[in-house]
C-alpha cells in the first residue's frame, strides 16, 4: 500500500491575487503549483480545503475604480468574475475563491485587531507623510512622480527609477508631483496605528529557525533580523478603500493587514457553506495542517506579520510557508515590448489547451525559491517530444488494435511485462517527489517509466504481429496491446495532478473509475471493455506561440491605438456584417496612452507650396519646442494664433512629411458642417498641463 493509514486534514492557500489587474502567465506559477500539491493530496485520500480569493483593498484599486468612473465594489465584482474564469481554465480547482472585500473579512480583521490591541501590541504614533493638497489625501510613494534625482529622467516613481534603476525616497525627486492630480505634494502629520513587532522577535525567531520555512527563506529572515525589526503602520487615513479601524474614525486597515485574513475569511465562508469546523482548523493547538503557497517578494509579510498576528490574537500558526521563484519567459523578465507579457486570457485565446502550460511548469518546478524560466521554443519541444511523444503515443499506438480486432476487449496474460511492474514500484518515490514539491523530478521520473514502455512496446512490435497468420501472434497481439493500455494507466495516474482533464479523458476512454494513489494496486482485467480510442491530445504548433507574442508587442513608441476603434467603426458601416462590436470600445487604459497636453502656439506661418497646412510651434514646457504641420490654413490666419493655448498630441510618432518633420497633432474639430476648429481650454490652463 502506497497510501498513508491515517488521513490528514489540511488547509491549502495560494496568495490572494490583487484584483486590480489581470491573472498572467507569472501568477500561474503559483496557482499551478498549488493546485498539483492539492490534487495529489486529495488523490491521497487526504481531506483538502484549497481556499483563496481576490486582494480588493488599497490605494491603487480606488484610484483605478474613480478614474473608470465606477465604485470599487463594481470595479472589484467585475475582476473577480474574470479571475474565477481564468482559474477556472486553468484547472486550478478552489474549493472557494472569495474576496478580502466580505462579511466574514470584516469581523475576523476587526476581531483579530481588537486582541492584538487587547494584548497591548498596538500603539499609535504621529508620522509625517505625503500629502496631495489638490485630491486631499495622504499619498504612498508609488503615487508621487518626478524627475529623477540621479540621471534626470521625467516622470518617475517616488521609490525607484526606470530609467537608471536608481533608488531613493520621494523627498530626493526634482519638482515632485502627485500622480492622482498633478500638484506639488505637501508634508503633513497624521496619526497612524502599529502593530509593535519588535516585541515579537523572540517568538519569531524561534517560529522562523522551527523547520516552518525553506532553507533559502530561513536565512533570508536571519538578514531581517540582523537590521532589526521596525514596528508596522497599520493604518491609513480616509479615503481609503477597505476596513474601518474600530474607535478610529477615518482610520482603515492597511491592506496587507486585512489581505492574510482573507485566507481565514475564505474558509469560513466555505464552512459555512459545507459545515465544516472553522474552529477545528484555526485553534491555536489545532491539529489540522495549514501551508501558504507564495512568491519571493511577498516572504516577509508571511514569514513575519502574519504569523506576528496570529500568534498575538490566539490563532494557529502556518504548519509551513512554501514560497517559489520569479518567473522569467524566455530568460528575461516578461516584457511587454517583447511580447512576453502574456495574460492567462491570451494564452488561452491563442496556445488553447492549458495542460501544456501546466505540464511545463511541473517539468520546471522544485522546492527551491529560484526564478523559473519559460523558454518558449523549449515549451513547444518539451510538451511535443514527452507529453505527445512519450505517454499519449503509448495508447495511441496500442488502443485501435484492441478497438478493431478485439471488439475492444482486453486480454491480461498471467506473465505481465517487467515495465508494468517497474511503473507500480514507482509509486512510492514519485509520491515522494509530488510532497515535496519536486515535481520535475517526479515528472523526469514518469518519462523515463514511459520510455521504458514504448522500448517494450516496439520490441514487441504489435504492427508486425497484426500481419502475421496464426492463433499464436493473435494472442500475443491481444496481450501486448493490453500491456500497453495497463502502462499507460498507471502513467495516467502519476501525471493526474499535473494533467486533471487530460487524465478524465483517458478513464473515460478505459472505461475505468476515476484514478486516485490506491489505484495503483489495482489492475486491467481479462475481459474489461475500453471505449473508442480518440485523439486525446495534439501537438503544440510553433506558430500559435508566435501568434501569441507577436499579439501581445505592445509598440510604445507607434501612433497611440486609439484610432483603430475609429477606423473600426469606418469598416463597420461600410461591411454589415463584419462582427467590430468589441473594437467600438476603448478601454481606459487605451485612452491613458494618448498624452494630450496644453500647448502653447509660439509661432505659425504658411508653408511654402503646401495648400492646406500650416506650421507651427508649440510650447508643452519641455527643453525643446515641439514643430508640428496642421491642416487649418482654410479656417486660420497665422498672425491670429500666435500665443493662443491649444491641445495638443504629444507622444504621436514623428512623421516625416514633405516640408519637414511633424513631432505631434493639434486637435480640431470638423465635418460637413464647416470646420477645422481648433480646440482651446478654459481660462487659467496653463502649458504642459496633462489633459486626461
Ligand atoms: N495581493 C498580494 C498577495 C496577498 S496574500 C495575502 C499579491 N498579489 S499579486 O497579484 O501581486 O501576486 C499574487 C501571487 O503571484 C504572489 O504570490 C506573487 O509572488 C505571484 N506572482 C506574481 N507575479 C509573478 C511572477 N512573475 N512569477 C511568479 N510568481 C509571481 O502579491
Ligand atoms: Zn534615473
Amino acid at each position: 500500500m502506497v497510501t498513508t493509514n491515517n488521513p490528514r486534514k489540511i488547509l491549502v492557500t495560494s496568495a490572494l491575487p490583487y484584483a486590480n489587474g489581470s491573472i498572467h502567465l507569472g501568477h500561474l506559477v503559483e496557482y499551478i503549483q498549488t493546485d498539483i500539491w492539492v490534487r495529489f493530496q486529495k488523490m491521497q485520500g487526504h481531506t483538502v480545503h484549497y481556499v483563496c480569493a481576490d486582494d480588493t483593498h488599497g490605494t491603487p484599486i480606488m484610484l483605478r475604480a474613480e478614474k473608470e468612473g465606477v465604485t470599487p465594489e463594481a470595479l472589484i465584482a467585475n475582476v473577480h468574475q474574470e479571475h474565477s474564469l481564468d482559474f477556472a481554465e486553468f484547472l486550478v480547482a478552489f474549493d472557494n475563491y472569495y474576496s478580502t472585500n466580505a462579511p466574514e473579512n470584516k469581523e475576523l480583521s476587526q476581531g483579530i485587531y481588537n486582541k492584538l490591541k487587547a494584548a497591548g501590541k498596538i500603539a499609535t504614533k504621529t508620522i509625517e507623510q505625503y500629502y496631495d493638497p489638490v485630491k486631499n489625501m495622504f499619498l504612498p510613494d508609488r503615487f508621487i512622480k518626478g524627475e529623477c534625482p540621479k540621471c534626470h529622467a521625467k516622470d518617475q516613481y517616488g521609490d525607484s527609477c526606470e530609467v537608471c534603476g536608481a533608488t531613493y525616497n520621494p523627498t530626493e525627486l526634482i519638482d515632485a508631483y502627485s500622480a492622482v492630480s498633478g500638484a506639488a505634494p505637501i508634508r503633513k502629520e497624521t496619526e497612524h496605528y502599529f502593530f509593535k513587532l519588535s516585541e515579537c522577535e523572540g517568538f519569531l525567531k524561534e517560529w522562523t529557525r522551527s523547520g516552518t520555512l525553506q532553507g533559502e527563506a530561513a536565512n533570508k529572515m536571519g538578514e531581517w533580523f540582523e537590521s532589526g525589526l521596525n514596528d508596522w503602520d497599520i493604518s491609513r487615513d480616509a479615503p481609503y478603500f477597505g476596513f474601518e479601524i474600530p474607535d478610529a474614525p477615518g482610520k482603515y486597515f492597511y491592506v496587507w493587514l486585512d489581505a492574510p485574513i482573507g485566507y481565514m475569511a475564505s474558509f469560513k465562508k466555505l464552512c459555512a457553506d459545507s459545515g465544516l469546523d472553522f474552529d477545528e482548523y484555526w485553534n491555536k493547538d489545532s491539529s489540522t495542517e495549514l501551508y501558504h503557497f507564495i512568491g519571493k517578494d511577498i516572504l516577509y509579510f508571511h514569514a513575519l506579520f502574519w504569523p506576528a498576528t496570529l500568534e498575538y490574537s490566539g490563532y494557529r500558526k502556518p504548519t509551513k510557508i512554501f514560497s517559489h521563484g520569479f518567473l522569467t519567459v524566455n530568460g528575461e523578465k516578461m516584457s511587454k515590448s517583447r511580447g512576453t507579457f502574456i495574460t492567462a486570457r491570451s494564452y488561452l485565446e491563442h496556445i488553447k489547451n492549458p495542460e501544456y502550460l501546466r505540464y511545463y511548469y511541473a517539468a520546471k518546478l522544485n522546492s527551491s525559491m529560484e526564478d523559473i524560466d519559460l523558454s518558449l521554443d523549449d515549451f513547444v519541444a518539451r510538451v511535443n517530444s514527452d507529453l505527445v511523444g512519450k505517454y499519449i503515443n503509448i495508447a495511441s499506438r496500442t488502443a485501435g488494435f484492441i478497438n478493431k480486432r478485439f471488439d475492444g476487449k482486453l486480454l491480461i496474460s498471467s506473465t505481465q511485462p517487467s515495465a508494468i511492474q517497474e511503473i507500480k514500484s514507482a509509486a512510492k518515490i514519485i509520491a515522494e517527489c509530488y510532497e515535496s514539491r519536486d515535481y520535475s523530478k517526479a515528472l523526469r521520473e514518469i518519462m523515463r517509466l514511459a520510455d521504458h514502455a514504448n522500448a517494450d512496446i516496439a520490441e514487441a512490435a504489435p504492427w508486425v504481429k497484426a500481419k502475421q497468420e496464426g492463433d499464436s501472434a493473435q494472442i500475443e497481439l491481444h496481450q501486448d496491446c493490453s500491456s500497453a493500455l495497463e502502462m499507460f494507466r498507471l502513467l495516467t495516474l502519476y501525471l493526474k495532478p499535473v494533467l486533471p482533464l487530460l487524465a478524465a479523458n483517458v478513464e473515460k476512454f478505459l472505461n475505468i473509475s476515476p484514478l486516485s494513489w490506491e489505484s495503483v494496486d489495482n489492475s486491467l482485467v481479462t475481459g474489461h471493455q475500453i471505449q473508442q480510442y480518440e485523439h486525446l491530445i495534439t501537438r503544440i504548433d510553433p506558430k500559435a506561440i508566435e501568434a501569441m507574442t507577436e499579439a501581445n508587442k505592445e509598440n510604445l513608441l507607434a501612433a497611440p491605438q486609439v484610432v483603430v476603434p475609429t477606423v473600426a467603426k469606418v469598416a463597420a458601416k461600410t461591411a454589415p456584417d463584419a462582427n467590430l462590436a468589441e473594437a467600438e470600445y476603448i478601454s481606459i487604459d487605451d485612452f491613458t496612452k494618448v498624452d494630450l497636453r496644453i500647448a502653447k502656439i509660439v509661432n505659425a506661418e504658411h508653408v511654402e507650396g503646401a495648400e492646406k497646412l500650416l506650421k507651427l510651434t508649440l510650447d508643452i514646457g519641455e527643453e525643446s519646442t515641439r514643430q508640428v504641420f496642421a491642416g487649418i490654413k482654410s479656417a486660420y490666419d497665422p498672425a491670429n494664433l500666435v500665443g493662443r493655448l491649444t491641445v495638443m498630441v504629444a507622444n504621436l510618432a514623428p512623421r516625416k512629411m514633405k516640408f519637414g518633420m511633424s513631432e505631434g497633432m493639434v486637435l480640431a474639430a470638423s465635418d460637413e458642417r464647416g470646420g477645422p476648429f481648433i480646440l482651446s481650454p478654459d481660462a487659467g490652463a496653463q502649458l504642459g498641463m496633462r489633459v486626461k
